[in-house]
């Protein structure tokens, strides 16, 4: 009896499929690393709840630890994004022991953006700071913690923000000015950042240059990655897919990350936990699809739960109309209402995930499964 190797909501330890984002982001870590430099540009990878970002993104913390940069990692949304940052490039400068302490700037710049119990020293600044006084401690806050990390013999600094749908504007924009006021630099730092679907929205609110972001969205899994995914832990334990099962379930996760794990758990457990040598065989499907229909019924139970009033009525009239690539305008048809007065339910489904945009004008749910979720509610 072997602990099941997959991990429905978790962070993925491998993520087949994201070899080319790695790729790319690989390059952009190589920058500072390798060659001392900025990089300029902020890459954001955006999708729907379950695509795997956050697991993109720790895969990218270890390459940036392998490569020999200090990471920087957050998550957004739990205090304005400027102090989020420096608070944790804060407790990273600590622990790295410095003898002297690394200087009075550490105070001064963490309480210029709004550091949570930190104390004034200058009793100057505020932590409401103007933005154009934010901006200059943001960037001399990356600046030293850069020039501080290489006297630690690291290459520079990785800042790393997951769920940046949910900074806030003041945060963003003082995030993105430091950043194109450090473009000529040759501070060794590099930014990279994961959200849901609508972040460019956000961020283009925000910041009136967002040129500067470059928005990559991840998709669902293919066929082969979905085997990848469900076979490589498998074999790892010396344990053997079947065939033609193999086969039903990678059809039955459509290439939801999320489902892929579920999938691959409940496998395991109908398959009594097998030792080496042992099969995930046919025997396990239906006990397993039981189990998995039960976890991802309760993931939509869950979203259907925090929606009300137009937003279930946008949704309802999405899965009737089969809850992919759905025109925002037949939904307002649906709904006898014109297309502009879905703004505020359509916008709160993206902030909370449960839909995406799926090309100009179309929306589709984010999770297989949700639209006859929802037709059954009827
Ligand atoms: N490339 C991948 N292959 C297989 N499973 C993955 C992959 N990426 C993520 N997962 C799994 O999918 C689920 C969602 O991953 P997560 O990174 O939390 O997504 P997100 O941050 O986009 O909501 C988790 O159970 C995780 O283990
Ligand atoms: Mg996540």
């Amino acid at each position: 009896m072997q602990l099941s190797p997959y991990t429905p909501g978790r962070v993925a330890r491998e993520i087949p499929g994201r070899e080319a984002q790695l790729q790319e982001i690989g390059g952009m870590l190589a920058l500072p690393a390798l060659h001392g430099l900025f990089s300029g540009r902020i890459r954001v990878d955006i999708g729907p709840r379950g695509v795997g970002k956050t697991s993109l993104l720790r895969k990218v913390r270890q390459d940036a630890l392998t490569i020999g940069l200090s990471p920087i990692y957050v998550t957004a949304g739990n205090g304005p994004l400027s102090a989020v940052i420096a608070d944790e490039a804060r407790s990273q400068i600590q622990r790295w022991g410095i003898p002297g302490g690394p200087g009075d700037w550490l105070d001064r710049l963490s309480f210029t953006l709004g550091v949570p119990g930190v104390a004034s020293v200058t009793a100057q600044a505020s932590p409401h700071s103007p933005l154009p006084q934010a901006t200059r401690a943001f960037r001399e806050l990356i600046e030293r913690t850069a020039s501080t990390a290489r006297e630690q013999g690291h290459k520079g600094v990785a800042v790393l923000v997951d769920e940046l749908q949910d900074a806030d504007d003041e945060g963003l924009k003082t995030v993105a000015y430091a950043w194109q006021e450090l473009q000529d630099s040759k501070t060794p730092a590099v930014f990279l950042a994961a959200g849901l679907s609508h972040t460019p929205d956000v961020v283009t609110e925000a910041v009136t240059s967002a040129e500067r972001f470059a928005f990559r969205p991840m998709r669902d899994l293919q066929d082969h990655e979905v085997r990848e995914a469900l076979t490589d832990p498998a074999s790892a334990l010396g344990v053997r897919w079947e065939t033609r099962v193999l086969q039903d379930v990678v059809a039955a996760t459509c290439g939801y990350p999320y489902a892929v794990q579920l999938w691959g758990d409940a496998m395991w457990s109908a398959a009594g936990s097998p030792d080496s040598g042992g099969v995930l065989g046919a025997g396990a499907f239906d006990a397993a699809r039981a189990s998995v229909d039960q976890d991802m019924n309760s993931l939509h139970r869950a979203r259907w739960s925090k929606t009300k009033g137009r937003e279930r009525e946008l949704l309802t009239a999405m899965a009737q109309l089969g809850g992919i690539d759905v025109a925002r305008s037949e939904i307002a048809r649906a709904l006898h209402v014109a297309t502009s007065a879905l703004g505020p339910a359509r916008q709160s489904l993206l902030d909370k995930g449960i839909i995406q945009i799926a090309g100009h004008g179309l929306l589709s749910f984010t999770a297989p499964g949700f639209a006859e979720y929802v037709l059954a509610l009827e």
